[in-house]
C-alpha cells in the first residue's frame, strides 16, 4: 500500500498540552496536518500553537476535558470550523495513579475510567460522525503496553487501558469497511508529565522522577506519524514488553512469580 500524503489532513488531539500529546502534535505539524490542540491547560497549548505556527504550520487551541462529551463534539466542531474537515484524531489524554487494588477509592476508580476510558468514548464518538459522512478517516488511541499485562500496584490504570485497546481493536473491525482506520498505540516508560502528575496526585512532598529510564516522546510521535502514512492495527513501542504480555496471557502463574514476585 502506498503511503498517505498527510499533508492538509488535519488531526485533533487530546492531552496536547504536554508529553506524548504535545510532541506528537509537532511531528504532526511538521507532516502538513493542521492540528487541533485540545486539553484543560490552555496556556500551555498556546504554547505549542506558537512554536507550529513558527515553523510553518498550521494549529488551533482548543479548551477540552475529555469527561464530557460536549466538549469533544465541540474539539471536532471547532476543527472542521477551522480547517474545513477532520481526517484524524488521537485520543491521548490520560493519568496515571499506583496504588493496590483494595486501596483505590471508588471514587479514583470511576475518575480514572472517566479520563482515560470515556474520554477515549467521547473523542472517538465525536470523530466518527463527519468521518463516516466522509468515508475516510484515522482514530488512533494512546493506550500502554500495561493494556495485556495486569500489573500489581498499576491494576486500575492497566484494566483502562485493556478497556481502550479492546474497544480500539473491535471499532476497527467494525468501520473496516467504512474507509475509517483505527490503531491502538502501546506506549512503554516515557518520560514525561505523567509520573510527576501521578506524584502530585498521589501527594508526594517531592517530585522523584529525575533519572528514571524510560523512552523519549519524540519515539511515540514518530510512530504515530509513521502509522498515519501506514495505518495498522497496533502500534507497540517494546517489542519486550510485547513478548512478555503474550507470555503472561500463556503462563499466569510463571509470571506472577518471576515478574511481579509476589509480596509476602
Ligand atoms: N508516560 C508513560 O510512561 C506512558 C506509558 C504508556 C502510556 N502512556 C499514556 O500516554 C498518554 C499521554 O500521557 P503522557 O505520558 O504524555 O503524560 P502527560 O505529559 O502527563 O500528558 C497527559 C495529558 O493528558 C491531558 N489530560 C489529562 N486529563 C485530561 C482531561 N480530563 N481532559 C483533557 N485532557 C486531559 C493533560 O492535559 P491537561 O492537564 O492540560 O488537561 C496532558 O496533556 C496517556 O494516555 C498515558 O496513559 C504514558
Amino acid at each position: 500500500m502506498a503511503k498517505i500524503d498527510l499533508a492538509g489532513k488535519p488531526i485533533a488531539i487530546t492531552g496536547a498540552s504536554s508529553g506524548i500529546g504535545a510532541v506528537t502534535a509537532l511531528a504532526c505539524a511538521k507532516a502538513g496536518m493542521p492540528v487541533t490542540l485540545a486539553a484543560r491547560r490552555t496556556d500551555k497549548l498556546e504554547t505549542i500553537k506558537e512554536r507550529i505556527e513558527s515553523e510553518g504550520g498550521k494549529a488551533i487551541v482548543v479548551r477540552c476535558d475529555v469527561a464530557s462529551q460536549d466538549d469533544c463534539d465541540a474539539m471536532v466542531a471547532r476543527t472542521i470550523e477551522a480547517f474545513g474537515s477532520i481526517y484524524s484524531v488521537f485520543a491521548n489524554a490520560g493519568f496515571g495513579e499506583k496504588h493496590d487494588v483494595l486501596d483505590t477509592s471508588e471514587d479514583l476508580l470511576r475518575e480514572m475510567f472517566e479520563i482515560n476510558f470515556f474520554g477515549t468514548v467521547h473523542t472517538i464518538r465525536a470523530a466518527a460522525k463527519p468521518m463516516l459522512s466522509a468515508r475516510s478517516g484515522h482514530m488512533l488511541i494512546c493506550t500502554s503496553c500495561l493494556s495485556a499485562l495486569p500489573s500489581a500496584g498499576y491494576s486500575v490504570y492497566s484494566a483502562t487501558k485493556s478497556a481502550q485497546h479492546h474497544i480500539g481493536r473491535a471499532l476497527g473491525v467494525e468501520l473496516a469497511s467504512s474507509g475509517i482506520k483505527v490503531t491502538t498505540v502501546h506506549p512503554v516508560r516515557t518520560r514525561t508529565e505523567f509520573f510527576a502528575t501521578m506524584q502530585v496526585r498521589q501527594g508526594a512532598d517531592q517530585l522523584n522522577v529525575k533519572d528514571r529510564p524510560g523512552q523519549p516522546a519524540e519515539r511515540v510521535a514518530d510512530a504515530v506519524v509513521k502509522a498515519l502514512r501506514k495505518p495498522r492495527p497496533e502500534v507497540w513501542m517494546s517489542q519486550p514488553a510485547r513478548v512478555a504480555a503474550q507470555l503472561a496471557a500463556m503462563f499466569p502463574r510463571l509470571t506472577d512469580r518471576v515478574i511481579w514476585k509476589p509480596r509476602r
